[in-house]
């Protein structure tokens, strides 16, 4: 897709103005009214940050908004507060405890919804067994679960005691789980039984007892009953969930935690450019205040709203614009478990019509996929209730732009294409949905207190539609505090290239008008779906099967996933590369890192293109992959003949 989008978006001239009715009842009313408190927050970021922090509840007000130390960054030290409890009690406090702050939809069965009581009562009594097993402030707890209510109920009580969580997605398999599991040392997994999928059982319980072999920190295991199938449970270790909850000992009323503002709130994996995940860390205070105030502003969100983001909580989108952002903001957040199309393609149509949901946030990949499902689905249903529509991670093409806007949205919505990462902790570009004039594939601007810019390689400021390295140059309450255990990693990664600048990873441009463009990565993560992938990790999976010497996999354009994995693979001496080779390859990486990390394609290779020093060079695979015939300059290569035989073999 990159060629085509970069000339589609280059072509786009369109402007949408958001509707004048949209505008009159919008936090933020127009682009006069933007520039203003930019201007300001840019001006005084400390009077900025701190006059929305005292909109959270306090247990003791911090002494500074900022302290730098080289590279990093504390907010609002010495200041007391509960993530948790800003997100139900404060809004118990205010009367709003019989609002409903989930609704829960299962891929089969009824509805469940809970109230902001219910739910402060169910986390309650979750941080209780928490405690009654042992956990204390500070331990790692790390979440492995289905989009079932017992996780957002799992995530907020750790938050509440004070422990710090590491989800892994469930489509994660053993391995990837367990290297996780082992960078942060968890004490404890919560898991459940299954997951449905597609009316399929995903066996997570039997991932979890698989990882855990070579995890001797984990001692516990609670598991939620969700999908009835048999399982194995290990006496002394494994706990059903269900039979310790209701156990006589386990009280209603919970104490929060009061937390340092810079304790740890969570770590998240991600994908970088070696094949180790890094634990991006986020902390308390900054994190939640960055998630609430950009919830706020950019879905501009309402008390009547029905908000609906359909990522897994399993990746940063989940975590603070399902969880953090909207119950800080005492929002009601819709929670999907199931597939997009189970058991029709209309099934997201169909669920944004029974809820009558007002704001729809999902992914581009989504987006073509049910675009090419036809108009049928989603005009079958009423989609009357939608006001706000937003993308997020990947660039989005203006063709699926446009028909999200006219035939989700009724011409009607504004989109907000919101660029952020999971380091950032919230979104960094995006529209103000009364305020931004929208260019279809362009985020736009950067949210208050951002200073985003564009630079190319020698650090100096990129002209207008030149292109270069995206980078923040300063701090935001959001941001990562290091990565987990490697102070060193976080200073190379993002503060390596330029002094004291953060360095995003992606590649932009802003056109005359100062709107930003994002084109993609800079490095060798992927993304997949819209899913955060390193190449080396999948590398790592590849050369793990026993047929194969080496591997590299670079990433290729697709119609509906926007990059797909190609692989390169050499196989040992003597083995002949088949069809079912392939098969089991593909079938092992699925198996030991997950099913979104598999190849679509596996060329066998005779030899790769190296250079002297025996570097493989991905620019060279990757413009072969592409079916490119002039694939740069080779003359570094060891061996420049390989070329020739990796181009008549590629796979179309
Ligand atoms: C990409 C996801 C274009 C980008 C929240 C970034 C985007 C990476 C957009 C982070 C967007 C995210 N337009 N590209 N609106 N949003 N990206 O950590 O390459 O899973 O660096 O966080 O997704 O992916 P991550």
């Amino acid at each position: 897709m990159e060629k085509d989008y970069i000339t589609s978006i280059l072509k786009e001239k369109r402007i949408f103005k958001p509707s004048k009715s949209f505008s009159k009842n919008a936090s933020i009313k127009s682009m006069g009214q933007y520039k203003k408190i930019y201007k300001e927050s840019i001006k005084n970021p400390n009077k900025f940050w701190a006059e929305k922090a005292s909109e959270l509840e306090w247990f003791k007000k911090w002494k500074t908004v900022l302290r730098k130390k080289g590279n990093f960054f504390k907010y609002f030290e010495h200041g007391k507060l509960n993530v948790a409890f800003n997100c139900l009690d404060r809004h118990i406090k205010a009367g709003k405890g019989n609002k409903i702050a989930l609704i829960w939809e299962p891929e089969k069965g009824a509805t469940k919804r809970y109230t902001y009581s219910q739910l402060h009562k169910e986390v309650s009594r979750f941080s209780n067994v928490l405690k009654y097993r042992g956990l204390r402030k500070g331990d790692r707890v790390c979440i492995y679960m289905p989009m079932i209510p017992e996780l957002a109920i799992s995530m907020l009580a750790c938050a509440r005691i004070g422990l710090i969580h590491s989800i892994v997605f469930g489509g994660f398999s053993s391995d990837s789980l367990r290297d996780r599991i082992k960078d942060c040392k968890a004490k404890m997994v919560i898991t459940s039984d299954g997951s449905f999928r597609n009316n399929k059982i995903i066996p997570l319980k039997n991932t979890v007892d698989d990882a855990v072999k070579k995890c001797p920190s984990v001692k516990q295991i609670i598991v939620v009953k969700r999908c009835k199938n048999k399982i194995k449970m290990k006496k002394k270790r494994d706990i059903w969930w269900h039979k310790e909850i209701t156990k006589k000992e386990i009280k209603d009323k919970c104490e929060a935690e009061s937390m340092d503002s810079e304790d740890p709130l969570f770590i998240l994996h991600t994908s970088g450019t070696t094949g180790k995940p890094k634990g991006i860390l986020h902390t308390q205070a900054g994190y939640l205040l960055y998630v609430y105030q950009t919830f706020k502003w950019v879905f501009d969100i309402q008390d009547k709203d029905i908000y609906w983001c359909t990522a897994d909580i399993g990746w940063i989108t989940g975590h603070s614009y399902i969880i953090y952002g909207p119950l800080a903001n005492a929002a009601t957040t819709l929670m999907y478990e199931g597939a997009p199309m189970y058991p029709k393609p209309n099934r997201f149509w169909e669920i944004i019509q029974k809820h009558k949901v007002t704001i729809f946030y999902t992914a581009p990949t989504a987006i073509r996929a049910l675009m090419k499902q036809g108009d049928k689905w989603p005009k079958s249903c009423n989609l009357k209730s939608l006001r706000l529509l937003g993308t997020v991670g990947e660039p989005i093409n203006p063709e699926a732009w446009i028909w999200y806007h006219k035939i989700i949205g009724n011409k009607k919505c504004p989109i907000v294409d919101t660029w952020w990462q999971t380091e950032t902790g919230g979104i960094l570009i995006t529209p103000l949905p009364g305020a931004t004039p929208l260019k279809p594939g362009s985020a736009t601007f950067p949210f208050p207190g951002i200073v985003a810019d564009i630079v190319k390689e020698n650090g100096k400021k990129a002209k207008p539609n030149e292109g270069g390295f995206l980078v923040i140059k300063n701090p935001w309450p959001g941001m990562l505090r290091t990565v987990w255990g490697d102070d060193e990693r976080y200073k190379k990664t993002y503060f390596g290239k330029y002094k004291r600048i953060y360095l995003a990873g992606d590649s932009a441009r802003y056109d005359k008008d100062g709107y930003f463009w994002i084109m993609g990565r800079t490095d060798d993560v992927m993304k997949i779906s819209g899913h955060r992938i390193g190449t080396a990790e999948v590398e790592s999976h590849l050369v793990s099967h026993k047929a194969v010497a080496e591997a590299a996999v670079v990433p290729v354009p697709d119609k509906i996933k926007g990059w797909a994995i190609y692989a390169f693979v050499t196989l040992k001496k003597g083995i002949t590369g088949t069809d079912e080779l392939r098969k089991k390859i593909i079938k092992h990486v699925a198996d030991h890192m997950g099913h979104i990390a598999k190849p679509e394609k596996i060329q066998f290779a005779d030899d790769l293109p190296k250079t002297r020093s025996g570097k493989i060079m991905r620019r060279i695979l990757k413009a072969i992959a592409e079916g490119e015939e002039d694939v740069g300059n080779i003359t570094t290569l060891a061996d420049p003949s390989v070329v020739v035989n990796l181009k008549k073999d590629r796979i179309k």
